[in-house]
């Protein structure tokens, strides 16, 4: 009949047209389709938030993600004698065992962070170890350090290292049975020397007991001093970083800022998950135990890196995160004395366009306050302007003194 066949051309032409669309804007990364369809959909078909990782890990494996490259002069930044297209990177803990780096990658982060990854293959904690918080756009993850070990992750990292297309960070962690955590640290630097642009010592997980305690003085001399020396005797030389927890009292910020200043650690990563709950949260999950991470956490996020650029007199380089999801917000970590940032939460709520929206809200802040660039904004409100052309060195608070006298 001419009218059916009429109207079964219209209809297949409409699906047709729609599913094109639904198609083009998955595969552009259009943020608002992200944010209103993808990923509340998402959620809905995977509520379970270890399986959406699971899921979103095997989809960057095959590079199954919209692509967006970062290139912005801008934006373009060097930090501890490595080169960054911007200061957005991706934090530790989603691409684990290194199956990811050609996604993460193609969604234009800047650099990636693997791990943590323990010397042994250990299994984490029993499930269910990931809790999504959405009324609060949070997480509470008791992961535990569920890793393939280092032979694996270097079998996996070796696979995927060609479609780095910026600074690859591993994430040392310690096994939960480990009889020599300091050693377990050495052997990281030893097993990645090949691979790695940048170290991260990691005890600020609050989900491996007994792990935070390496960030009392004593402890931490003792194992950074062995780490260094592991890394100093390595052909090339890879900047070492420490991650730190938000959990720490004054007199633990100002003691590891005096360690990482008299042995010249690389760089601060700022912060870890709390374990601290605060009385704003609404989801039922939020007496989960764990550390809790996302917008619930962005103000002791805030204050410890305030702190602790403070303690380190601008003179070490810092890496925020713990709830940014804006480029405002991350634009006041830059201000407050950052030279990167990382995301993991707010990334898995808003997905891949996260990182182009972080990416031209950075631009526009620049550009309206006459920055040329990330380093000139880089500690502005604590500092005052900072002049570009430092290189990779941060201005000290004694240089901006001294600099506003002349
Ligand atoms: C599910 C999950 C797993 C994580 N695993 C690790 C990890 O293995 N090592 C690590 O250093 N940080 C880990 N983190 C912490 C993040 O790297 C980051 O410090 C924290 O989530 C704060 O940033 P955010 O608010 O942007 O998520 C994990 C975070 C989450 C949510």
């Amino acid at each position: 009949m001419p009218f059916s066949k009429k109207a079964r051309s219209l209809l297949i032409a409409v699906a047709g047209g729609h599913g094109a669309l639904f198609g083009y804007l998955l595969c552009t990364g259009n943020d608002k389709f992200y944010q209103d369809v993808v990923m509340p959909v998402a959620r809905l078909a995977i509520s379970d938030g270890e399986k959406a990782h699971s899921a979103m890990i095997t989809l960057c494996k095959w590079g199954l993600v919209p692509k967006y490259q970062c290139a912005n002069d801008r934006l373009q930044t060097r930090v501890f004698g490595l080169d960054f297209c911007s200061p957005l990177g991706l934090a530790a803990g989603f691409d684990k065992h290194g199956d990811a780096i050609k996604g993460v990658y193609r969604m234009g982060f800047s650099h990636s962070e693997i791990g943590s990854v323990t010397p042994q293959p250990q299994p984490g904690n029993p499930k269910p170890r990931v809790f999504r918080l959405v009324e609060d756009q949070a997480i509470i993850n008791r992961y535990g350090f569920p890793s393939v070990g280092h032979a694996r992750a270097h079998e996996n990292i070796q696979k995927g290292i060609r479609y780095k297309t910026g600074p690859l960070g591993i994430n040392l962690g310690a096994n939960k049975t480990s009889a020599n955590v300091v050693q377990d640290f050495v052997d990281g630097v030893n097993a990645f020397a090949d691979l790695a642009d940048y170290f991260v010592v990691n005890v600020s997980s609050p989900n491996t007991p007994g792990l935070r305690v390496h960030q009392k003085r004593e402890k931490l001399l003792e194992l950074l001093t062995a780490v260094l020396k592991a890394r100093d005797a390595l052909q090339r030389k890879i900047p070492l970083l420490l991650k730190i927890a938000p959990d720490l009292t004054k007199e633990d910020k100002e003691s590891i800022a005096q360690t990482a200043l008299e042995l010249n650690v690389d760089g601060l990563i700022v912060c870890n998950t709390t374990i601290s709950r605060p009385e704003t949260l609404k989801s039922i999950h939020k007496n989960e135990a764990g550390g809790l991470s996302g917008d619930p956490e962005k103000d002791v996020a805030m204050e410890t890196l305030r702190d602790m650029f403070e303690l380190t007199k601008g003179r070490i380089p810092i890496i925020a995160l713990g709830g940014i999801s804006s480029g405002e917000e991350a634009y006041r970590r830059i201000r407050a004395g950052a030279s990167l940032i990382q995301v993991y939460t707010a990334f898995t709520y808003q997905g891949p366009p996260l990182v182009k929206r972080i990416n031209d809200e950075l631009e526009a802040f620049l550009k309206r306050d006459g920055l040329r660039n990330i380093a000139d904004a880089v500690g502005i409100d604590r500092l005052g302007p900072s002049p570009s052309g430092y290189g990779d060195r941060l201005i000290t608070l004694e240089e901006q003194i001294a600099a506003s006298n002349v």
